[in-house]
């Protein structure tokens, strides 16, 4: 049984971002949005993400009225609130009183008054502001019936610009931090190699924040400021829901934001009482949905693996966002099949941003349930409401059911982080590209997997996949050791094993070399003048811009490069360790590689998607169970009508009928089928 954390509405919810406070002054608006979200099968909304000027429109006097009155209606109208902090953005009476509270760029310039995000996470005004209001809210609204879930701030730490705040206050905190962590100069100036470049650090107040301008190669500099901004943005968040919970207990989150690089989301998983994420992908951008959807499907299992549970996705639009060079309408169709997807895949919501357009400034154009015009009939509202009723209907069935992947992928920050500053063999190391073109094969044979950091215990897999995890933290080595001895397959590709947690190379040996049977002895780079190939069981694919020479000790040969001076070498290798197998992928190669080779690994560890031997091209299937059930969602990504064949037979949860051999399905659409587990 899957463990309940919203405790007061065990229900798939649907609903999005809601902003009365926009309308206060518009009554018959409001009245328009409950009856409207009746017929639209909303059951949760979210209210007062950035509502800061209305809830205190001056310091210290507080006007929350106007929300008791907004969520005691909602309540009695069956629609329950997640409660915002309204942190996102700052009302003017504070960042032209406080100017602490704005933010500093790198440049050392502090940004104005105005946009969002921009909050600073060390000063003490901020954190008392927030404090006193995020109080005020709990005190008032803590125990409301209608009230299921704290919402912390918005998509913290997002303001893209330099993602984080660099001002002296800041600047000390993170010499105090560094204090902790190494307690002498010389076990910094060892661990961040300052000797190169004469950069040696002789008193603590030498020491900043990377900058353009300033210090930005000593690596180890550049890792332990990020890994200080996020431990303070956890920080903050921290501080928030001790605020919130001055008179509620009630379970808290925070709004994040994918493959989102300046924060590291696994930090805040012991923080946050469920995963949420904002899911924007780009349909319709490409020739095909295919690239899309295995994009937004990683990014699921991510957030699904923060906490290894059910997530929410707490945003996504019904129609169009209004921030990317083209902005397309979601297809007739689309919207259903990926909000599915998102259930699939282990979401309790489709939440929307927004249900209704605001009138001005920014945000006028981004899609909404409700638009300017014609309200509750439109295209968008009518697949808004049918969404609504299917959700309600399948609700009781999905609700207790979560994904039980046995495979994991290592995506990790730190190693993120590192990666792409090591100024190595290439200038892009793309880290999210390579990830994506691992994972692909498995989302076309549609087996689920988690994403998971350095830090896992691997205990709940059998297959383990770690593209480019170029950083080995501490342990991590180990834990594969005995990952594999234990009998695990592990998958490692160039580029991995280099380096420490602080950047420093490994010397003498690469830690998993024993495991591997392999050591790399060069990496190379190659430009399409030199572009070559690999053969694998009797077939050749070309190989991409990173080719490792390596020196084999043990290993089996699986493929080995076709010319060059490495022609002959091997470039895929298999050891046996133990009762496991470790694989080694000497070179980035074509997509079609990565499909024919992890189809392999697949059917050597007898993984399987349970539904079909053979799905069409851009359909996926996605498992979520219980103790009693397997519940598939088998997901067409193409406009066009397809047929998959089925192993066995199944019930339709929503039709009831049972299906076996031939499912037809039409094109942009999503079947949810159900097999009885025995065991
Ligand atoms: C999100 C943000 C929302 C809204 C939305 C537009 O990133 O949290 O407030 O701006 O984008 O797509």
């Amino acid at each position: 049984m899957m463990k309940t954390v919203i405790h007061k509405l065990p229900k798939l919810l649907h609903g999005g971002d809601y902003n009365p406070d926009q309308w206060l002054d518009h009554p018959e608006v409001l009245a328009e949005d409950i009856e409207l979200m009746k017929k639209a099968g909303v059951n949760t909304v979210s209210v007062g993400i950035f509502a800061w000027a209305s809830l205190e429109p001056c310091e210290g006097v507080y006007d929350m009225d106007w929300l008791g009155e907004v969520i005691d209606r909602l309540y009695e109208n069956g629609i329950y609130t997640v409660l915002a902090t309204p942190t996102g953005a700052m009302p003017n009476w504070l960042t032209e009183k406080y100017e602490e509270v704005r933010q500093m760029g790198s440049s050392g310039v502090r940004n104005l008054s105005g946009k969002r995000h921009n909050f600073c996470y060390t000063s003490p005004v901020m954190r008392e502001k927030t404090k006193k209001i995020d109080m005020e809210l709990s005190r008032r609204f803590g125990k409301h019936p209608g009230v299921i879930l704290w919402h912390i701030s918005n998509e913290m730490g997002g303001n893209f610009t330099d993602g984080t705040c660099y001002c002296p206050l800041c600047q000390e905190k993170f010499r105090q931090w560094l204090k902790n962590k190494y307690k002498t100069l010389d076990a910094l100036n060892t661990a961040w190699w300052t000797k190169f470049w004469s950069h040696t650090y002789t008193d603590w107040s030498q020491i900043h924040a990377p900058a353009p301008h300033g210090e930005n190669l000593l690596h180890g500099l550049n890792l332990d400021w990020k890994r200080f901004s996020t431990e303070q943005l956890v920080d903050f968040y921290n501080e928030e829901v001790r605020a919130v919970r001055t008179n509620s207990d009630l379970p808290a989150t925070t709004n994040m934001m994918g493959f989102f690089k300046d924060l590291d989301y696994c930090k805040f998983a012991d923080s946050i009482d469920i995963a949420a994420w904002d899911a924007y992908p780009e349909w319709h951008s490409q020739k095909d949905e295919v690239d899309i959807a295995v994009w937004t499907a990683a990014l699921h299992h991510q957030f699904r693996s923060l906490k290894k549970a059910p997530f929410l996705m707490m945003e996504s639009t019904p129609s169009i966002t209004n921030w990317k060079v083209n902005n397309i309408q979601k297809r007739p169709g689309m919207h259903e099949l990926t909000s599915l997807q998102a259930i699939g895949l282990g979401s309790q919501s489709v939440q929307y941003f927004q249900w209704r357009k605001s009138r001005g400034s920014f945000e006028k154009f981004h899609g909404a349930v409700i638009g300017h015009t014609d309200h509750g009939n439109t295209r968008i509202f009518r697949e808004v409401s049918r969404l609504g009723k299917r959700l309600h209907d399948i609700s009781d069935e999905i609700y207790d059911t979560c994904n039980q992947p046995k495979t994991a992928f290592v995506f990790d920050w730190e190693n993120w982080w590192a990666l792409e500053d090591a100024a190595g063999p290439k200038k892009e190391m793309a880290y999210v590209g390579t990830f994506l073109s691992h994972y692909k094969p498995f989302w076309e044979m549609g087996i689920d997997v988690d994403v998971v950091p350095m830090e896992d215990d691997f205990k709940d897999y059998q297959l383990v996949i770690a593209p480019m995890n170029y950083m080995y933290k501490p342990e991590y080595a180990e834990k594969i050791r005995r990952f594999v001895r234990e009998g695990g397959t592990y998958v490692a590709t160039y580029f991995s094993g280099l380096v420490d947690d602080t950047d420093l190379c490994f010397i003498d040996r690469q830690p998993l070399d024993d495991v591997l049977g392999v050591s790399c002895e060069e990496i190379d780079s190659p430009n399409e003048f030199y572009k070559n190939h690999i053969l694998y069981n009797g077939k050749k694919y070309d190989t991409g811009d990173l080719c490792e020479v390596l020196k084999v000790a043990d290993a089996e040969t699986l493929a080995v490069y076709e010319k060059d001076y490495y022609g002959g070498y091997p470039a895929v290798t298999v050891h046996t360790y133990g009762k496991g197998k470790a694989y080694y992928m000497a070179c980035r190669t074509e997509e079609a590689f990565l499909k024919d080779f992890y189809g392999d690994i697949a059917a050597q560890c007898g993984l399987e998607n349970g539904l079909t031997d053979r799905l069409p091209y851009g359909v996926t299937v996605s498992r979520r169970e219980n103790d009693e059930k397997a519940l598939y969602f088998v997901q067409n990504f193409n406009p066009a009508p397809v047929t998959v064949w089925l192993k066995g037979c199944f019930e339709n949860i929503e039709t009831g009928e049972s299906v076996s051999g031939i499912l037809q399905m039409s094109g942009y659409s999503c079947v949810i089928l159900k097999k009885q587990i025995e065991r």
